[in-house]
């Protein structure tokens, strides 16, 4: 009963406004006592996917990034996290069941860093990955990009050009994941900018210009060594950053 009469503390965040994204960054590294405090908000079946994953590590991440996003979500909705309900899209994007859907979001981790991604009723995707030299990155671009960001990776050269694919990369992601198809779109027709300095836009889905133009592509920098990307619907987009502590 105590749970569920929880009330919006004074501070508590309102739904984010008309083309704003509010960016929660979240440090899954919590500690066990915390840790304990976040599992007893998951539901069954997130508990259920948590002992499948097979190492600890993987799975403290998932426990943690569950339930951090369960108590930010609980912020704006004034539910209590355990009562949230999560519906699971076609390719698996979660979103809020019953009658707050009015909240979007969208989640993306990597290593301890978690970025949780908030709208009021924007399609929003984001992505984060760690900056890494790939034994066989000319491979993945080929498999991954278009040939006119092929053409420009190719005139870039070392730490540069790593950067770049995934740069390139985290846009593409960030936008399949707000439309929901996930890596089911085929992601080498979804065109984005990557020439370094290049603001970053999405440029053609699929050949197409003007569905392109309906999104707003923004760059983020999640934290030394990594890079990310947010995409929503819409124009005019302000990105106000947040820190989880829990
Ligand atoms: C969604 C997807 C792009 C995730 O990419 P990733 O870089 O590995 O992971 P990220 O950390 O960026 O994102 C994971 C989060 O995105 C969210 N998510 C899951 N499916 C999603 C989808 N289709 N669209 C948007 N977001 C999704 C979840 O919150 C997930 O967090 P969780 O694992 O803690 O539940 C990728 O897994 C995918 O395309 N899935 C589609 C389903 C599919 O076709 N699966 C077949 C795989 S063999």
């Amino acid at each position: 009963l105590l749970r569920s009469a929880r009330k919006r503390s004074p501070t508590a965040p309102r739904l984010p406004a008309a083309g704003v994204v509010h960016l929660w960054r979240v440090d899954l590294g919590v500690p066990p006592r915390q840790l304990e405090r976040l599992r007893a908000t998951l539901s069954p079946d997130e508990l259920v996917r948590a002992v499948r994953y097979r190492a600890e590590r993987d799975r403290r991440r998932f426990v943690a990034g569950r339930g951090a996003l369960r108590d930010i979500l609980a912020r704006y909705t004034d539910v209590d996290p355990v009562r949230l309900r999560f519906r699971y899209g076609r390719a698996g994007k979660p979103e809020l069941d019953g009658d707050v859907v009015a909240v979007r979001f969208n989640v993306s981790h990597c290593d301890d860093l978690a970025l949780v991604a908030v709208t009021g009723r924007y399609s929003v995707g984001v992505d984060v990955e760690r900056v890494r030299e790939l034994p066989d990155l000319e491979g993945m671009a080929a498999i991954v990009l278009s040939e006119r960001e092929r053409s420009v990776l190719g005139g870039l050269a070392g730490a540069r050009r790593v950067r770049a694919f995934f740069e390139c990369w985290t846009r593409k992601e960030a936008f399949v994941k707000a439309v929901g198809d996930g890596l089911r779109m085929p992601v080498e027709r979804i065109e984005v900018s990557l020439a370094p300095g290049a603001p970053p836009r999405l440029l053609r889905v699929a050949g197409d210009r003007r569905s392109a133009q309906r999104w707003t592509l923004r760059a983020l920098a999640p934290g030394h060594g990594y890079v990310g990307a947010l995409a929503v619907e819409g124009h005019g987009v302000r990105v106000s950053l947040r820190r989880w502590i829990g």
